[in-house]
């Protein structure tokens, strides 16, 4: 038998030896949306893929992917985060809300139909991100002025309406909930 033979009988019988990669994985509990949610979710996945990919929740949308343009943000218990920096396992016990939940009951939040009212988006790729984020200035500041929603918003980047469409947006939305803070 040549050499050639030899060999490949040989490495016909041996076992695989490549390593498969090990994954390690994290069982979490959640509220999503207002929904008791469990996930067996590996550990390193970012709340972006697991809401776009394992969720197939993709009005939450992946833009820059490193935390500067806005467009993943979701609240978590309340406040705005960057779904592509935030680890899945870190939501384990917390509530998460994405833009498939401000809508209720089929009707849209007042913010949605701000946006839709005063052309606060184009493209919409900004718009889920910009709608979480405003969402959150307004239960924090149910009147904030013109100085604290830019202030507030400067996370959350636009390329197509400009940035007045998307304050007078704003400001429409708090005005619009501001009985319902009064109550
Ligand atoms: S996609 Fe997360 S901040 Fe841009
Ligand atoms: S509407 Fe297109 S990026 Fe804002």
């Amino acid at each position: 038998m040549s050499l050639c033979m030899q060999a490949a009988t040989y490495l016909a019988g041996a076992p695989n030896t490549i390593a498969q990669p090990l994954v390690y994985t994290t069982r979490i509990s959640f509220t999503l949306n207002g929904r008791d949610t469990e996930l067996e979710v590996p550990n390193h996945h970012l709340l972006l893929e697991t809401l776009r990919r394992t969720l197939d929740l993709t009005g939450t949308k992946d833009s820059c992917g490193i935390g500067v343009c806005g467009a993943c943000t979701v609240l978590l218990d309340g406040e705005p985060v960057s779904a592509c920096l935030t680890p899945t396992v870190f939501v384990n016990g917390h509530a998460v809300e994405t833009i498939e939940g401000v809508a209720q009951e089929g009707l849209l939040h007042p913010l949605q139909q701000a946006f839709i009212d005063h052309g606060g988006f184009q493209c919409g790729i900004c718009t889920p991100g910009q709608i979480m984020s405003a969402k959150a200035l307004l239960a924090a500041n149910p009147r904030p002025s013109v100085d604290e929603i830019k202030a507030w918003m400067m996370g959350n980047l636009c390329r197509c309406t400009g940035y007045y469409a998307i304050l007078e947006s704003i400001q429409a939305a708090a005005a619009a909930l501001a009985p319902r803070a009064q109550c």
